[in-house]
Order: C-alpha cells, then sequence, then structure tokens
C-alpha cells in the first residue's frame, strides 16, 4: 500500500499492511532544515507563501516517510483573515491584538472568503498534490469554534482562561455569537481546503477538555456539530483532535467524524471503550517519550502499538506536538518501529 492509501485505509476502519504513521508538528523547529527557513523567513510569512509552506509540509514527509503530510500553517491564519491581527512572537507563542468582548465587536469580525482572502493556503495545498502523487496523504485542518475563540479573548495562549471563562458566564449571547461567527468561517474555511484537495481534514479543539461535560455539551459541542455535518458529507475522513480529552469521549462519540485523536492521558483500548467501535484512533503517545531513554521511549511506542488494535482503525500518532528540542532521528526511529510492526487482523 501506499502511504496515503494505508492512512485512508486506518481512518476508515478497513485493513492496512502496517500501523500508518504521521505526527502533530512534524514540520517544525526540532528539523534542521525547517530552521534553516526560518532563518530567513517569518513564520506567517511562510505560512501566506505558496512555495515556502509546500517545502515546509514535504520535509518531514521526504526525511522521514511518513503516511500524511500535514500542511504547514497554523489554526490562526484563519482568525487574522477575520480581522484580527496575529503576531508570533519567539519565545511567548501567538499574540492577538483585539479581544472582542461586545456584540458589536464581535459583528465586525468577517466570514472570510476563501479563495479571496485564504488563497494562499489553497494555492499550498493544490501544489501538494502533484508533489506528494500517490505517495503520503494531504491533512488540512481548521481550528474549531471554542479553541479559536480561547486565543481571540484570551489575546494569546493562556494558562486558567479566566477571560474565557468569565465572557462564558457573564455575556453569554456574546460568547453564542462568537461561535457561531467561528463555527461559519472554520466549516467554509475546511470545505476550501477538501476542494483544493486535502484528503482528510484535522479538526483541533484543543483547548476544549478544559470544560466540564455539562458545559462543553451545551456550548461547544453544537458548533462542532455543525461544522463536522457539513465537512462529513464531502466524503473526506474527518479527524477530530482535543486535548484531555478522556471525559468528553462520549459526546465527542456521538460526532460524525471518522477518527478522534487521543491525548497521552487516555489509553486507547481505554478510549476505544468510552468512544465505542466505530471510530478509528490516532494519537496518545506521549511527546515526552520522545526525549526519554532509548528503552523506555521504544516500550511506549510497543504500548500504544498494542493498545491501539483495541480501536476500528489505529493511525500512530502522539497525544500532542513534536517537542522543539527532539532528535530528528528519534522520530525517524519512531517511523521505522510502527512501521515495522503487524497490524491487528
Ligand atoms: O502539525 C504540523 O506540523 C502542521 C502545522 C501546524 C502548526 N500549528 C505549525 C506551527 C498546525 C496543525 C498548528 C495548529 C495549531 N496552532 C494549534 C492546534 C494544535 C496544537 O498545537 O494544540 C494551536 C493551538 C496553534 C496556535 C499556536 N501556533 C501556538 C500556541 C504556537 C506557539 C507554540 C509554538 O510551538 O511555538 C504556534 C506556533 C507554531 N505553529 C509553530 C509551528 C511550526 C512554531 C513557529 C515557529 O517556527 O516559531
Amino acid at each position: 500500500m501506499t502511504g496515503a492509501e494505508r492512512f485512508l485505509a486506518a481512518c476508515r476502519g478497513r485493513p492496512v499492511d502496517v500501523v500508518p504513521v504521521w505526527l502533530m508538528r512534524q514540520a517544525g523547529r526540532y528539523l534542521p532544515e525547517y530552521r534553516v527557513l526560518r532563518r530567513r523567513h517569518g513564520f506567517l510569512e511562510m505560512c501566506k507563501t505558496p512555495e515556502l509552506a509546500v517545502r515546509a509540509t514535504l520535509q518531514p514527509v521526504e526525511r522521514l516517510g511518513v503516511d500524511a503530510a500535514i500542511l504547514f500553517s497554523d489554526i490562526l491564519v484563519l482568525v487574522e483573515a477575520m480581522g484580527v491581527a496575529v503576531r508570533f512572537e519567539a519565545g511567548s507563542g501567538p499574540v492577538l491584538e483585539a479581544r472582542p468582548k461586545d456584540m458589536s465587536d464581535i459583528r465586525a469580525l468577517k466570514v472570510p472568503d476563501p479563495p479571496r482572502e485564504l488563497g494562499f493556503t489553497l494555492a499550498a495545498l493544490r501544489a501538494l498534490r502533484g508533489e506528494l502523487a500517490a505517495g503520503a496523504a494531504l491533512i488540512g485542518f481548521v481550528g474549531l469554534p471554542f479553541t479559536l475563540a480561547s486565543y481571540i479573548v484570551e489575546g494569546g495562549k493562556s494558562e486558567d482562561f479566566a477571560a474565557l471563562r468569565a465572557f462564558m458566564a457573564d455575556s453569554p449571547e456574546a460568547f453564542a455569537a462568537l461561535m457561531d461567527r467561528l463555527a461559519e468561517a472554520a466549516a467554509a474555511y475546511g470545505a476550501a481546503q477538501l476542494e483544493a484537495g486535502a484528503q482528510a481534514l484535522q479538526l483541533f479543539d484543543t483547548w476544549a477538555g478544559i470544560l466540564e461535560q455539562a458545559q462543553y455539551e451545551s456550548s461547544v459541542l453544537p458548533y462542532t456539530r455543525r461544522i463536522a455535518e457539513s465537512l462529513a458529507r464531502r466524503g473526506a475522513p474527518i479527524i477530530h483532535f482535543c486535548g484531555d480529552c478522556r471525559r468528553l469521549l462520549p459526546l465527542l462519540a456521538t460526532l460524525p467524524v471518522d477518527v478522534l485523536s487521543i491525548d497521552s492521558r487516555v489509553g486507547l483500548d481505554e478510549a476505544a471503550r468510552l468512544a465505542g467501535p466505530k471510530f478509528a484512533l490516532q494519537g496518545n503517545l506521549d511527546p515526552r517519550t520522545l526525549l526519554a531513554g532509548p528503552g523506555e521511549f521504544e516500550t511506549a511506542v510497543a504500548q500504544v502499538l498494542r493498545r491501539g488494535a483495541a480501536a476500528a482503525g489505529h493511525v500512530f500518532n502522539l497525544g500532542h506536538g513534536v517537542p522543539p528540542q527532539t532528535e530528528p532521528e528519534r522520530v525517524a526511529r519512531l517511523v521505522e518501529l510502527v512501521h515495522r510492526s503487524r497490524p491487528h487482523a
């Protein structure tokens, strides 16, 4: 099987020759060839220049032989196109300038027309389909409304989400209007990526796990469902990623998605029990094991492979992104270990 065939089959719970593998943040600072590009170009400049985004996307595919390429971009590119200024600062992560608080601020957020305002992403995807040919699958992605709202309301990455929680509690109508607008924008952006050649889409809700079930169910899940329903109609596999997802798994299992991407805190066998039999599972290897001794690392990989066999399909991945301090040789070894293992019947 080609990497693309293997990845797409596993997403749909169909038989594979070996377990497919790709890694969140497989493009990035741990790769010397990425650091060379970054010395000459800003991060957002790379996201918005199709030739640079294509090169960064292909670097891990060429070096590691992963089964899928994820577009080099960022979830906040969409937020910027909605009219919120975004900067990436070395060390501190993204900084967002506007912090909409009331209805009039939220009404001022645009729903971008992807071909016109996010054409660089679509151009990069089209070029990548040509470059990847039948090799690796091409994954597009969007951030989900709750995680995008967290960056908008907090003005960046937060430790305690105090501003977001206060906004949800004090201005429920404005919060709902913000979620509604983000859902519309994310659904349109995801659909445009599928039209431009993405063969699967990953929906990122990195911070949804901070919520209790009831609040997630009433204030977040309906927007995710709307996006997933509109994208699922197009036939490509949809992957849902959420950090600290254990508590939310029974709710996530009501979504029309194919794959649930699992963080490092719940084993894939337990996740399979909580989500039920119809989902392929991805993820879970603790990114810190990439920095551990070789024995601990190989034991952890074997455990994820063993537990992943409990799911309808298994796509090997980490619980979150590759840490920037990782040795590229360790990641190459990971891909080799996964590709050497035999999948379950
Ligand atoms: O996974 C990939 O290789 C594809 C590219 C990708 C990036 N960001 C590149 C990136 C993807 C899928 C994302 C998604 C993203 N961006 C998420 C959801 C996934 C997750 O990590 O939870 C979030 C929350 C963001 C927002 C974001 N972007 C943060 C918080 C940061 C700072 C942290 C960091 O690692 O520096 C970024 C920057 C970012 N996004 C970098 C990369 C390669 C580092 C930029 C650099 O080179 O300086």
